[in-house]
Parts: C-alpha cells; sequence; structure tokens
C-alpha cells in the first residue's frame, strides 16, 4: 500500500474551507492507502509563538481532526515534535542545502517581506524540515495545496541529491497528490473568493449556531435578478456554491429554480443555509468538545500515533545512518 503523508501547521480552528477542501479526502484515503497525518509544530516556530498557544492548538486541532473522523486506528495521526527522527534527517539534509536556492523559494520570499524583522534560519530551511517530514516515512503522494509546489520540487531534490552523492536508490520522490478529480474551493460569504483563516471570513466547524446564523446572514446578495435564466454575479454564484457544498439537492435546486424565475429572496436562502450548515457542524461540534475534553483519549491518541511514526522514521534513520557513514543507532 503506497504512503501518503500529510502535515498541517497548528495555527487556528479547522472551517468548512478546510473540511470540504482538504479533511474530507482525508477520511477516503484513511481507508485506501497507509496514511500518515501529522501536526507541523515544529514549522510553527517560525514565527515565535507562545508556549501556552502551542500546547493550546495542538489539542485542538487533534481535536477536530478526531471530530471530522479521522481514524487514529487506520491512519497515524502524530505530533511533529513526539518525532525527533525528523530532526536529524533534517541536519543531514540541510548539509546538502544551498543557500542560493534556499533564497529563492518564494514562501521564503514572501515571509521576508511580511516579517522582515525575523528572517531566521528556520525560515530558510524550511523546506528543509518539510522534506524530512516527508522523506522520513519514504511517502510516495502527499496531499498539498498549490502554494505548497515549490517545496515538494525542493523535496525531490532532497531525495535525488542524497541518492546521488552517497549512489542509492534510498529515497523515492515523492509527489504532490490532489485526492479529488475536481478539486473543491470552499467560496467566502464576503464577495471575496475563498473561505480563509487570513481571509477573516470563515465559518469553523465549532461555531455555534448563531454564530453561524450571523455569518451567513451577513453574506453579500444583490438586489435579485430581473431576467430569468441570468447569469449569476460572483458573490451570489458563492451562495450557491456554498448549498451545493452542505444542502440536499433538493434545496439547491429549489433556490436554484426560484433565482431562474426572478422569485428568489435570499434572506430566504440565507436562512436555510445557515440551517444546513448547522446541521452539518452541530455533530462535529459535539464530538469537538467530546475530544477536547478527555484528555486522557487525546494523549492516547497521540502517544500511539508518536510510537507508529517513531517505529517507522527510526528504521529509516538507521538506514540513512549507514549510508551516510555512521554506526546504525545502538539498540
Ligand atoms: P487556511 O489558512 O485558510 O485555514 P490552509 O492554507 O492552512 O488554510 O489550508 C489547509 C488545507 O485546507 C489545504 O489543503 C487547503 O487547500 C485547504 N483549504 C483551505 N481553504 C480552502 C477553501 N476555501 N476551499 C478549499 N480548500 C481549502
Ligand atoms: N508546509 C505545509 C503548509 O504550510 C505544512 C507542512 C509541513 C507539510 N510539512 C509538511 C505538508 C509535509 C505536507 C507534507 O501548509
Amino acid at each position: 500500500m503506497e504512503t501518503v503523508l500529510s502535515g498541517i501547521r497548528p495555527t487556528g480552528n479547522l472551517h468548512l474551507g478546510n473540511y470540504f477542501g482538504a479533511v474530507k479526502s482525508f477520511l477516503k484515503m484513511q481507508y485506501e492507502y497507509n496514511c500518515y497525518f501529522f501536526i507541523a509544530d515544529w514549522h510553527s516556530l517560525t514565527t515565535h509563538p507562545h508556549p501556552e498557544n502551542i500546547r493550546k492548538s495542538v489539542k485542538t486541532i487533534l481535536s477536530e481532526y478526531l471530530a471530522c473522523g479521522l481514524d487514529p486506528e487506520k491512519a497515524t495521526i502524530y505530533t511533529q515534535s513526539d518525532v525527533p527522527e525528523v530532526l536529524e534527517l533534517y541536519l543531514y539534509l540541510n548539509m546538502n542545502a544551498y543557500l542560493g536556492e534556499l533564497e529563492r523559494v518564494t514562501t521564503f520570499k514572501d515571509k521576508v517581506r511580511l516579517q522582515p524583522n525575523n528572517v531566521n534560519a528556520g525560515l530558510l530551511t524550511y523546506p528543509s524540515l518539510m522534506a524530512a517530514d516527508i522523506l522520513v516515512h519514504r511517502a510516495l503522494k502527499v496531499p498539498v495545496g498549490k502554494d505548497q509546489e515549490q517545496n515538494m520540487e525542493m523535496a525531490r531534490k532532497y531525495a535525488r541529491r542524497f541518492n546521488t552523492i552517497y549512489g542509492v536508490e534510498f529515497f523515492p520522490e515523492p509527489a504532490s497528490f490532489h485526492f479529488s478529480e475536481k478539486a473543491v474551493k470552499v467560496p467566502g460569504l464576503d464577495g471575496s473568493g475563498k473561505m480563509g483563516k487570513s481571509e477573516g471570513n470563515a465559518i469553523y466547524l465549532r461555531d455555534d449556531e448563531q454564530t453561524i446564523k450571523k455569518k451567513v446572514m451577513k453574506a453579500v446578495t444583490d438586489s435579485g435578478p430581473t431576467v430569468p435564466n441570468s447569469e449569476k454575479p460572483e458573490v451570489i454564484q458563492n451562495l450557491f456554491t456554498m448549498m451545493e457544498i452542505v444542502s440536499s439537492k433538493e434545496t439547491y435546486d429549489y433556490f436554484n429554480e426560484k433565482y431562474n424565475s426572478c422569485e428568489i429572496r435570499y434572506g430566504d436562502m440565507k436562512k436555510q443555509l445557515a440551517a444546513d450548515i448547522n446541521a452539518f457542524c452541530a455533530p462535529v461540534r459535539e464530538r469537538i468538545t467530546e475530544f477536547e475534553s478527555d484528555n486522557a483519549y487525546l494523549d492516547k491518541v497521540a502517544k500511539e500515533g508518536a510510537e507508529k511514526s517513531r517505529a517507522n522514521a527510526f528504521k529509516t534513520i538507521n538506514e540513512v545512518r549507514e549510508i551516510i557513514g555512521f554506526k546504525p543507532y545502538a539498540k
């Protein structure tokens, strides 16, 4: 079975965009592949978060993943900082990573622009750490968005370079992986493109009924069509796209017909949409609360995930040590 690996930085709560864009596919993948899903807490250090925030967000994201249905019996779910083997590989990879190529990575250049007073070495070597995450499990498929393409290219480069330097065929080249034939883009309801944390328009899985209602009722609309079957302007299309994602086909068809016959009442549509989003979120929300209050279970999941992940990472590192010329780990 092929190995799939993906990581997410613990920087906030999961929203509908994360769920329908990524998590939903993870749920399917966990039954079809040997999956590793990890919380990239070392990666989050580049912005120097407060220790309390790190602890909290790791717990939050783990609870939210589990609440969505990620199954620790099927997928290995772990926290990056529980697997120190990653750091050893990070060090080896850094020995063959060059300043020029690291400086050319777009995400690095973006960060230099965004945080000019904190251009630290961790930021520069972010692609080495990401490659170590992937290569330590010799993953073949890595589900990531387009923005990670250059980091993925670097990971392949690190794998090839290692193999060439040592004359081995040890690391496979990992490929970006898109699980759905058709990528889902969950729109924002504020008239802008996508839903996102940084866009400030996210509806979170843990939002309560009132909050969801408030956010949906605020959605931007227009004065309604005057010509039957007219094309929908972007803001209206966004509302319909959202409905297509969370509501039943009958509901979608009902409002679509109302739109086409110029009888649409956006207030009614939004109320229905808010109710449908809430119907989707309510059980997830409940499970988030349950998981979050069950520290013993979270610890157990994290511990078992760490053990499984470490066992596999250990195998890789032991072989890497031999290839490089070090003794294998003393058992
Ligand atoms: P954000 O910062 O907006 O929470 P991230 O950039 O951390 O999201 O993305 C985490 C995952 O969720 C990625 O796989 C990304 O493609 C997916 N994702 C985020 N927002 C959306 C969206 N609006 N539609 C579809 N997928 C999304
Ligand atoms: N860089 C990814 C992001 O910002 C997160 C990440 C870190 C990751 N290590 C990874 C993703 C390894 C996939 C594989 O979204």
